[in-house]
Parts: C-alpha cells; sequence; structure tokens
C-alpha cells in the first residue's frame, strides 16, 4: 500500500528542511552547518522513538548514533547514512540555488538530494512510521549516520573499530547508491575503492617573466602535464608501474549478468555522459570499465595565471588534485605506494613533486548468500513490481569495506538513485516517487528481515 498523499506532503516537508541546510563537510566555513545538520538527524531519530541518540564528536565532524534494540532473538541491522554533502559549485549551472530545495516534475533538486540526506531519509522515516503504526519494529535496529563521508574522513573508522559490541549488527543495510535503471529496483554488490590526493609541483622561487625567462627555466603546469600523461596511456590504461597485479577479473556469472542488463550504450554516451566519444580500454566493456576496473583520474590544477585575458608568466608551483579507483583485490596502502613511486620516475628535471595522499579507501565485493540480500530483494520487488537486479558501482563508501573487514558484517546496499540525479554535480536531485517507495520498502524490508 502506497503512501497515502497526505503523509507524503509531510514527509517531503522533512526532507525540505533538512536539505536546506548546507552541511558541506569540506569547507570549514560550514562547521556550524554540519552540527546542525547532525542535530537534524539526532532530533529525527528521537523523534521516531530511538533510544540512546547522541552525537558523537571527536576531531572530525560528528557522527550520530541510535537504537532500538526490543526485538529479543530477531536480527539486529545496522543503518548507514551520511549527512554531509559535496560542495555546490559552480553555484550559477543551477537552475535553482542548491540550498533551497524546489520540486520540478516530480524530482526535488538540491545539493544532497540522492546523495545522501534523501536517501538517508528514507532508512530514518522508514523507521518512524513502522513505530508509529505498530508500537514496535521486527527487529533490532541501530543507526550510524556519520559527516565525514564525502571527505573520506577518519573519525567513523576509529569508532567502528573502538565499538564493536555497541555497532555489532547481522548485516548493515545501506541506501546510497543508484538504481541501474528507473523501475529496476536494485541491489549493488561491489564498490570501487580510491586513493585521493595532491601532487605539489614545485620549480623557481618565484613567478618569472615567460620572455625574460622562457627557454631557460622548468616549469610546473609542463611538468604536471607530462606526469599527468605518463600516469595514463592514450588507451585509458593506467600506466603505473605493478597497478593491475592485484586486479582480480569478474566471474563468469557475473560478466554474463551484466550483460544481460538493458544497457544502451549509445544512449549512454549521448543522454547519460553527453560527450562525443566514450573512452578507456578498447577491449573492455563499459559496465565492466566503469565497475571493475582502475582508473587514474585529474580533478582539478591549481597553478598559473587563470584570470581574464592575457598574462605572461611561468608559474614558481601547481598543485594536481588526483584519485585513482581501485578495484578487488588492490589494496589502498600497496596502490600509494605504486603511484607514488611512479610520480617520481615520471617527475621532469628541474621540479620538485610530492604527492600527498589525502585519503583512501579499499574496494569491496559483497557476498550475496545471506538472507538480508533476499529479503532486500524481495522488498524491493513488492514495491516496484519487477524482478530486483545485481550490480557493482563504480563509487566508493568507505564504511563498506570497513564494517566487513572490521565486523563482518555483510553490507546490503539497497539505491533508490537514478542515473540522472546528477550527483556530486549542478542539479542534482531525487524522484519524489523514489523518496515515497524507498520509504516503503525498507518498511517492507523490516518484515522480511524478521523472517531472516
Ligand atoms: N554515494 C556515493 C558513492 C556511490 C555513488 C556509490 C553512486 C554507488 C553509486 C558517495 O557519497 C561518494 O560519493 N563517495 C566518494 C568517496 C569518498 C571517499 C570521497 C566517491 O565515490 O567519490
Ligand atoms: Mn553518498
Ligand atoms: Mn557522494
Amino acid at each position: 500500500m502506497s503512501i497515502p498523499e497526505s503523509e507524503q506532503q509531510l514527509l517531503l516537508e522533512t526532507l525540505k528542511a533538512f536539505l536546506r541546510i548546507p552541511s558541506v563537510s569540506t569547507d570549514p566555513n560550514h562547521k556550524a552547518d554540519i552540527l546542525l545538520a547532525a542535530e537534524f538527524v539526532a532530533a529525527k531519530l528521537r523523534s521516531a522513538g530511538l533510544a540512546e541518540v547522541q552525537l558523537i564528536s571527536g576531531a572530525g565532524h560528528p557522527m550520530v548514533y541510535g537504537e532500538w534494540l526490543g526485538a529479543p532473538g530477531k536480527p539486529t541491522l545496522l543503518f548507514y547514512g551520511h549527512y554531509d554533502v559535496q560542495p555546490p559549485e559552480p553555484l550559477d549551472e543551477w537552475i535553482s540555488p542548491a540550498f533551497e530545495p524546489t520540486v520540478r516534475n516530480n524530482n526535488i533538486y538540491a545539493r544532497g538530494a540522492t546523495d545522501d540526506k534523501g536517501q538517508a531519509l528514507i532508512l530514518m522515516e522508514a523507521v518512524a512510521r513502522t513505530l508509529a503504526r505498530t508500537g514496535k519494529l521486527p527487529v533490532n535496529v541501530k543507526f550510524l549516520i556519520e559527516g565525514e563521508e564525502e571527505v573520506g574522513g577518519e573519525a567513523i573508522e576509529a569508532y567502528v573499530k573502538s565499538k564493536p559490541a555497541r555497532l555489532q549488527a547481522d548485516a548493515a543495510i545501506i541506501c546510497d547508491s543508484e538504481m541501474f535503471a528507473p523501475e529496476l529496483p536494485t541491489i549493488c554488490v561491489g564498490l570501487r575503492g580510491i586513493i585521493y590526493g595532491e601532487l605539489h609541483i614545485t620549480a623557481a622561487s618565484q613567478d618569472l617573466h615567460s620572455g625574460v625567462y622562457g627557454g631557460a627555466v622548468p616549469n610546473p603546469l609542463q611538468a604536471a602535464a607530462e606526469i599527468i600523461a605518463a600516469l595514463k596511456g592514450r588507451d585509458g590504461k593506467v600506466a603505473i608501474p605493478g597497478f593491475y597485479e592485484a586486479v582480480q577479473a569478474p566471474t563468469m556469472a557475473e560478466r554474463e549478468a551484466w550483460a544481460s542488463l538493458p544497457f544502451n550504450e549509445e544512449e549512454y554516451r549521448a543522454k547519460e555522459v553527453g560527450a562525443k566519444q566514450l573512452t578507456g580500454e578498447p577491449d573492455i566493456s563499459v559496465l565492466e570499465r566503469v565497475w571493475a576496473r582502475p582508473t587514474f583520474e585529474v580533478h582539478g590544477i591549481k597553478g598559473g595565471f587563470i584570470g581574464d585575458g592575457a598574462k605572461t608568466v611561468i608559474p614558481a608551483k601547481a598543485v594536481v588534485k588526483i584519485s585513482t579507483r581501485l578495484v578487488p583485490n588492490q589494496d589502498p596502502a600497496i596502490a600509494n605506494r605504486q603511484l607514488s613511486a611512479a610520480i617520481a620516475a615520471a617527475c621532469p628535471v628541474g621540479v620538485t613533486a610530492e604527492w600527498k595522499l589525502i585519503h583512501g579507501a579499499p574496494p569491496c565485493v559483497v557476498d550475496t548468500a545471506n538472507p538480508f540480500i533476499e529479503a532486500a530483494a524481495t522488498a524491493m520487488e513488492r514495491v516496484f513490481g519487477n524482478k530486483t537486479v545485481f550490480i557493482r558501482s563504480g563509487g566508493s563508501i568507505p564504511v563498506v569495506g570497513l564494517l566487513q573487514k572490521e565486523l563482518g558484517q555483510p553490507c546490503i546496499l539497497m539505491g533508490f538513485g537514478l542515473p540522472d540525479d546528477n550527483l556530486h554535480a549542478p542539479n542534482e536531485k531525487l524522484f519524489l516517487p523514489n523518496f515515497f517507495r524507498g520509504i516503503e520498502a525498507i518498511e517492507y524490508f523490516l518484515e522480511e528481515s524478521a523472517k531472516a
């Protein structure tokens, strides 16, 4: 039974209030907003009827914990989400402002709409509604909602390692991913890992006139280009020595399942990407390239004259923001050493290039042989009326590998985002029917999990 219109209005108002808080975790100017968002989550969990609700504050942004343990003998689920969001820039590309949630065509537009406030709220509202309707839950539930996911913060790692008993659960439930296609319920069973950092390149002791000195002095932007070009070939292969040694190919069964997904490469190129050609390793399918192959990407280059007009200067320094995505069984620490060595080897004469790691997370695959995967598939099928598909995703969610390794919890990734939700980009949105159906699906999932 879908959620009645009048109740949808209230849920929408709550979602809007959450989305109005500009909880950008990477920007120190938003420290107060981060706290507001954490308090919002805590208030929501309290009003839902959870116990032990508290902000866990340490070095970084606070996590929010809450629990309902009134179903002894029944399974315990750990619900994870994040209330922090990516920066909204470039601002002038937003049709409506990033932190003024606006509904158009059944979509709600705002930074965090799908990643991850909207989806984290799905979990909270599902529990709130079940408690309000029945006075209890069919299973035990713990919530851990963090504020540093988008910056790879380490607070959660330390917390998970220090509180195994408190966080003990039979499975972790995460709504922070996408459906493969509209109307196709989707469970994500693999994520890529990541290492992210900055390359600091320094040359002369100060900026120099390019006519007076050009021809005799090193240019850090040229050096950046040379290093970047040395680390990935024109064939899309990462050229870091040793980088592919640990890479494990997907199984035959996975490849077959991926080949049977409704994927139209031409439509993906034209509509979703909007580029004139796709790139990357030519003999590997697009889905395998984005789900099961490592990458090397440049995210930004700082240096030289970037104002309007012309200025003839040779800059003294440059910074390049770089990440590589990792796949099973690459190890972030080893990959980081390989990257660092490759940078040193590619660095041209006359400059120094210093690699500074910012954060890392391991890749992961989820073992589907557990009853909560079944429960999730059944619950979503009931709401969407289609068979659940199992996919991987190229994105990273650091907590998944952490929970699997430290606490042995299988992570059930039920995503309600859509491929055109523009996460991390301007005009991020959430398809409102998926917000409501997500809540419904999680309510069914609670029932189904009680049988597990
Ligand atoms: N929710 C995303 C990851 C994601 C996106 C998973 C789509 C599955 C489908 C998450 O918030 C994210 O963006 N993570 C960062 C990693 C972090 C360490 C900066 C990412 O993937 O860039
Ligand atoms: Mn996310
Ligand atoms: Mn994200």
